[in-house]
């Protein structure tokens, strides 16, 4: 086990937001985080990278708990991609991937060759190398959101976690992103809402509903009909793909399906 929750609770506003979560993601697996807008799949993030601290229950890191970590020793291990990421608009596309650097570099160190290799590659992976210079706040929604994972990417992490990262996202670059994500073979915690992406990258899927864990599981295990419709309260058809993969269909009010 790497990242692990063990009955986490957080409570904001009075209300308990994360209720009781006990989670855990395999060395270099992809688990896909699913739920209704505010069931707490962001909240439940901010714990795991200690954004937020537990109000009881623990996050562990191979079995340490993240608490007892210095803030440089975990940002080492571990990298976060926001949901609705922001920085500092004077910033260039350069000037915030080389953020990423900051748990590897000393105090005052100048940059070093393996900090520059680092941005390179990682804006190489996410197709942005040639807008190097380009000023932050001139970049499009699915630009920013990529900078973020290059940024990410720099950081060198083993576990990422990824809130929403195909947000703003057009599907080419949706499915790319994943696919790259998938390709680093990092331990990867990912919160999704399409479920067709999230069956075709995600080793395994949480579902959270009002705060709770409700399923977990295998993609073709958790995301049935049943649970759909009681988690999303959505209808839908499964139908199976070529090459095992699952299609899932929406069913829109008023249509029965295949005429006959
Ligand atoms: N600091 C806070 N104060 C009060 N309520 C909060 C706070 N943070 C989160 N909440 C509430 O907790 C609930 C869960 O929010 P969260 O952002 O975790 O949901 P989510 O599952 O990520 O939703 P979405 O799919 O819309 O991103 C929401 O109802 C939200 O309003
Ligand atoms: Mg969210």
């Amino acid at each position: 086990m790497t990242l692990a929750t063990h009955d986490v609770r957080w409570s904001a506003g009075g209300h308990l937001i994360v209720d009781g979560i006990t989670l855990s993601v395999e060395p270099n697996r992809m688990l896909g985080l699913i739920g209704p807008n505010g069931s707490g799949k962001s909240s439940l993030l901010r714990l795991l990278c200690r954004m937020r601290k537990v109000a009881s229950g623990v996050v562990t890191l191979d079995a340490r708990d993240i608490g007892d970590l210095s803030r440089r020793d975990l940002a080492r291990r571990l990298a976060f991609v926001e949901q609705q990421a922001t920085t500092d608009v004077h910033l260039s596309v350069c000037d915030v991937v080389r953020l990423g650097r900051t748990p590897h570099r000393a105090a005052f160190a100048s940059w070093t060759r393996e900090d520059e290799e680092a941005i390179d590659h990682a804006l190489e992976r996410v197709g942005l190398t040639d807008r190097h210079d380009q000023p932050w706040h001139t970049l499009s929604g699915g630009e920013r959101q990529r900078v973020h994972i290059a940024r990410a990417l720099a950081q060198e992490p083993r576990e990422l976690i990824l809130d929403e990262p195909t947000n703003h996202l057009d599907i080419q670059h949706q499915l790319s992103t994943l696919a790259l994500i998938r390709r680093l073979g990092l331990t990867c915690i990912v919160a999704l809402h399409d479920l067709n992406l999230a069956s075709l990258f995600c080793d395994r899927i949480c579902v959270l509903s009002a705060g709770k864990l409700v399923a977990a599981g295998m993609p073709e295990a958790v995301l049935t009909p049943d649970l759909i419709r009681r988690v999303f309260g959505v209808e839908v058809r499964i139908h199976d793909g070529a090459g095992g993969r699952r299609h899932i269909e929406y069913i829109i009010d008023g249509d029965q399906g295949e005429t006959p």
